[in-house]
């Protein structure tokens, strides 16, 4: 059929709209190594998938002359479409229109389908390349802003919210993607930060580049601010499309059920061997968690960051589940102040979207010293403890090793709503470690002794043959059983579905206060 004069129009309208702020633009932001908006969304969403809207929007401001440059769509493209068949909902901001800032109309846009994603109950994934507020636009700019900051708030827990930072993302413009549930960054090519390294110099004369303060680099290794970093803009794109499929749509589904082929009574040998004998050898406890999980494939969030404990998401029996490991390969696996909020953190998203936590429990207890305790080691590990005490999804935790002191109580124990606790026969569930316990309680005693080196020895070996051991837990019923390492998968499988329709709630309330 032929082309009317008016489908002429819209489509030269549509065309002029696709090609941001021009083919200049275009080719600098490609300079830099970057891809547009619009390429960005192609690599994310199912080929085709894309269905955008809003493209004729443009700006309302007549201040220095912005009038006369008006770029229809203006600073941020939005839509929705799909991944792996699921929709979702996604802005990617234009660095080719006036470097990406945020104006009036790009903040209207990002609440228009933040709106429609909490309606429609299907998660939002936002590329920021921006420049911050549009500097011409001032304090409207600002109140988009706030705009966007109070819809992240309320789809909070709602729909899940994913944030990729493709290149600049600084001033108030990173409380956005903050406030979302993850952060993706790629390495090399993006930033985030309060205040740059210009501003930076002049108050604290510390001189320091983009990379060092803010990229991704430092927020995936030091800060935690970022959750996974990427070599490449496409890696970034593809990882976050991966992680989804462990995701349910919104709060009130369940994630999909994936048919993995990994027999679910698969036994794994391996792992009988794996706890060395000595307590005080490291292992890693990926090395645990690959062979009892489908296909070996974790997904690993804040891979660099806190590695004493270890988060991410895998299949059981197709199942999704997160999973909170204690890592005895890095400082015995012992909790700071990072690894308790790295772990809380994971364990509200899990419970907001209804996911199982899976823990596998080897832990000395919390990090002694005057850095931990000044740092508020106690309102950390109060964190971790509200997270566990206050999820009601299905809990199951495997004691591999050590279950020390108040670790112990934090770690999903029974005390706290542990829906199925087991232990593996190499498990020490006891106040503190044998050495130390010693020393206390025997310190007169050893005073006294002629021989204090072997006498302590003795004691030692006495109280680790009463206590380092899972069996007074399992008298009492503290733990559900023991069990051979190697049969772990099929009973988590077994377990989980137990508590398939398990059913468990709080007190009503209008929010608990967790340790902030
Ligand atoms: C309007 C902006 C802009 C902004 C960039 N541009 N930032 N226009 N408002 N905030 C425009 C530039 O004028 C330029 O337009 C184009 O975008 C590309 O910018 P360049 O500077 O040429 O690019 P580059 O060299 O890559 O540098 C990128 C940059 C730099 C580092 C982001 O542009 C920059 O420092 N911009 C200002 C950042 C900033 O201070 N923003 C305010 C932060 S405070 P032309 O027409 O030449 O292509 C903030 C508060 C938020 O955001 C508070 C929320 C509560």
């Amino acid at each position: 059929m032929s082309e009317t004069p008016r489908i002429k129009h819209l489509r030269e309208r549509k065309a002029k709209a696709h090609l941001g702020g021009g083919k200049e633009r275009i080719e600098a932001q490609h300079q830099r190594g970057r891809l547009t908006a619009r390429e960005r969304i192609d690599l994310l969403l199912d080929k085709g998938s894309f269905r955008e809207v809003d493209s004729f929007v443009v700006h309302r401001t007549h201040d220095f002359d912005l009038d006369k440059q008006k770029y229809p769509s203006d600073s941020v493209v939005t839509g929705w479409g799909t991944i792996e068949g699921r929709l979702v909902y996604v802005f990617s901001q234009d660095f080719t229109v006036f470097g990406g800032s945020l104006g009036e109309v790009h903040a209207e846009k990002i609440c228009k389908i933040m709106e429609m994603a909490m309606k429609n109950g299907a998660p939002v994934i936002g590329l920021n390349d921006s420049g911050g507020a549009r500097i011409q636009e001032g304090v409207v700019s600002l109140g988009g802003y706030s705009d966007i900051f109070l819809r992240n708030t309320m789809a909070s827990g709602v729909v899940p919210q994913i944030s990729a930072i493709m290149g600049p993302c600084a001033g108030g413009a990173v409380y956005s993607p903050a406030l979302t549930d993850f952060i993706f960054m790629v390495r090399n090519s993006s930033y985030m930060f309060v205040t740059g390294p210009d501003v930076v110099k002049a108050v604290t004369h510390e001189e320091v580049s983009f990379e060092d303060l803010g990229g991704a680099s430092v927020h995936s290794e030091k800060s935690g601010v970022c959750h996974v970093a990427a070599d490449s803009e496409a890696d970034t794109l593809y990882l976050i499309r991966k992680m989804l499929g462990y995701l349910p749509q919104n709060n009130m589904e369940d994630a999909p059920f994936v048919e993995t082929g990994d027999d679910p009574l698969r036994m794994d040998e391996s792992l009988d061997a794996i706890v060395p004998e000595d307590a005080n050898k490291p292992y890693d406890i990926k090395d645990v968690i690959r062979p009892i999980v489908d296909n070996g494939q974790f997904f690993e969030i804040h891979e660099n960051y806190a590695m004493n404990v270890v988060v991410g998401f895998a299949r059981l029996g197709g199942h999704s589940v997160g999973i909170i490991a204690n890592q005895p390969a890095v400082l015995a696996g012992v909790l700071d102040i990072d690894a308790s909020e790295k772990a809380a953190r994971f364990i509200r998203f899990c419970d907001s979207f209804n996911l199982p936590i899976i823990t596998f429990e080897d832990v000395p207890g919390f990090l002694p010293g005057t850095v931990q305790e000044h740092g508020g080691i106690i309102r950390s590990g109060a964190k971790l403890l509200y997270a566990y005490c206050e999820a009601t999804v299905p809990k199951l935790t495997v004691i591999t090793r050590k279950a020390y002191g108040g670790a112990y109580c934090v770690m999903s124990s029974k005390h706290i709503r542990g829906d199925f606790n087991v232990a593996w026969p190499t498990a020490e569930i006891a106040v503190m470690g044998p050495d130390g316990a010693v020393n206390i309680v025997f310190r007169k005693e050893l005073e006294k002794a002629d021989d204090p080196v072997k006498r302590k020895a003795e004691l030692v070996e006495e109280y680790r043959a009463k206590f380092a051991n899972p069996y007074v837990a399992a008298e009492r019923g503290y733990i559900d059983d023991v069990i051979e390492p190697k049969e772990t998968r099929p009973r988590l499988i077994n377990a989980l579905e137990m508590l398939q329709n398990k059913r468990d709630s709080n007190p009503a309330k209008k929010h608990g206060n967790i340790p902030l």
